[in-house]
Formats: structure tokens, C-alpha cells, sequence
């Protein structure tokens, strides 16, 4: 069975105090979530220390934003994989569809930081879309294959174990604009494939697909009631812990 998972991307969003009182709360309130459904924070980088203190021991797993592409040295601004786990991440979220449009995120890059995050021990949720224009034209199944042929299908089957993959359709993020239940299954069921197609029926089975835009309490039952849509990563509704673990509840 594949794991359930509710992620939460912070974004650029709440001070480091703000993060801390947030993470208690979500630390508080996920002890009515069921055992089964795994809780991720993804926090921006100074909050990550702290919060890690805050949700030690408990069910709630701590995630990166992002990292960097080399391993260490003179890359004024960034942050290295082994910086993320000496303060305890187990994740990191990749491929945002925020990064790719803002800051020159490549397929190719992606490759570089898969490669280390999975090597450092970190899990990846990796992230792909389609935008509005290519949704009107018809292009978010190639879209979306090409962004995980171009990234995923450098790795082996064994390293899937350690990749979540959410689908975040770019025109649904921050908009209010969710995907039906039915847009995001016929997507969610056509990457499972396309991780079959390389890894093999078994290990696309067990790889968990999150959607991710505009999701919230009132839409994630429909949403996680798909036979492909494992969870989900959630922005807005992530800051304020009952929506996000009332989206939790909704498995
Ligand atoms: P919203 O839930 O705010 O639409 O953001 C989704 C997202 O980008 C999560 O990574």
C-alpha cells in the first residue's frame, strides 16, 4: 500500500516565531489525523532549525523548500543537502513550479539536485505541472511526461522509494481555481504510468502522487478519494493549522 501524505509548503511565508507557534499547532491538532496519513511541514531555511526542535519526536516530518545544485563551496546564498540534514530534514521539496517560473529552475538542474538530496538521504517531492496555456491547448499530459521523463528517468527503481511526485497544475496554485477530482485522477493515473514505463508496474504502484493547488478542507475528500491521488501539497491552507489538518482528516 502506498503511504497517504499531507504536505505543507510554507512557502515564503511567517517569521521564524510565526513558523515555531504554527508547528506546535500542527504538531497539536495532527494528533487526530490516523497513523496512516503522514504530515509534512516544508518551511523556508532559517525556520527549519528551530521547527525541528518543535516537531522531534513527534509524527511530523520536516521539509526543505528546496536546495541547492553543488555540494558545497562558494555559492554565495545557497543551501547544501547536508545542511538540510544536520538540522534534521528528512525532505526536500523540488521543482516548484514557483521556482522553475521565477528562478531559471531547469530539468536539468533538477537532476543535479535529486542526485543529491537522495545521496544525502533526504526524500524528494518532486514537483510537475502544466501552466494555463498549455492546459487550453491541450499539452499538460506531455508536459507533464516530459518533466518527468527529463528528471525521474535518470534515477533506478530503487531510488523511487525515496520520491514523492506532486502535481501541481500551475493555473490551480494561490488561484482558488482547484482541479476537478476528475482532471487531476485522468493526470494523476497517466504519471503513474509513466513511472511504469520505466520503473515497472510494482514501483509505480508504490510511489505516492500528491496534488497540490487550491486544495482545502471543503474539496480534499473528493480530491483524495481518487484511486490515484495519494494526498496532497498544500500552500495557502497549509498556514493556518486547522485547514491543514482538517485537509489531513479528509482521507
Ligand atoms: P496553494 O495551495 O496555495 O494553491 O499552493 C499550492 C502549492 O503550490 C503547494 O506547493
Amino acid at each position: 500500500m502506498r503511504k497517504h501524505i499531507v504536505a505543507g509548503n510554507w512557502k515564503m511565508n511567517t517569521t521564524v516565531p510565526e513558523g515555531i507557534a504554527l508547528a506546535k499547532a500542527v504538531v497539536e491538532e495532527g494528533a487526530q489525523v490516523p497513523a496512516d496519513v503522514e504530515l509534512i511541514i516544508a518551511t523556508p531555511y532559517p525556520h527549519l532549525y528551530p521547527v525541528a526542535e518543535v516537531v522531534k519526536g513527534t509524527r511530523v516530518a520536516l521539509s526543505a523548500e528546496n536546495c541547492a545544485d553543488k555540494e558545497k563551496g562558494a555559492y554565495t546564498g545557497e543551501v547544501s543537502v547536508s545542511m538540510l540534514t544536520s538540522v534534521g530534514c528528512q525532505y526536500t521539496i523540488l521543482g516548484h513550479s514557483e521556482r522553475r517560473q521565477y528562478y531559471g529552475e531547469t530539468d536539468e538542474k533538477l537532476v543535479e539536485k535529486v542526485k543529491l538530496a537522495l545521496a544525502a538521504g533526504l526524500k524528494v517531492i518532486l514537483c510537475v505541472g502544466e501552466n494555463l496555456e498549455e492546459r487550453e491547448a491541450g499539452k499538460h499530459f506531455d508536459v507533464c511526461a516530459a518533466q518527468i521523463k527529463n528528471v525521474l528517468y535518470n534515477f533506478t527503481a530503487e531510488d523511487m522509494k525515496n520520491v514523492v511526485v506532486a502535481y501541481e497544475p500551475v493555473w490551480a496554485i494561490g488561484t482558488g481555481k482547484t482541479a476537478t477530482a476528475e482532471q487531476a485522477q485522468e493526470i494523476h493515473a497517466f504519471i503513474r504510468k509513466t513511472l511504469a514505463d520505466k520503473f515497472g508496474a510494482a514501483v509505480a504502484e508504490e510511489t505516492s502522487i500528491l496534488y497540490g493547488g487550491s486544495c482545502k478542507p471543503s474539496n480534499a475528500k473528493e480530491l483524495f478519494a481518487q484511486k490515484d491521488i495519494d494526498g496532497g501539497l498544500i500552500g495557502g491552507a497549509a498556514l493556518k493549522a486547522p485547514d491543514f489538518i482538517g485537509i489531513a482528516l479528509s482521507f
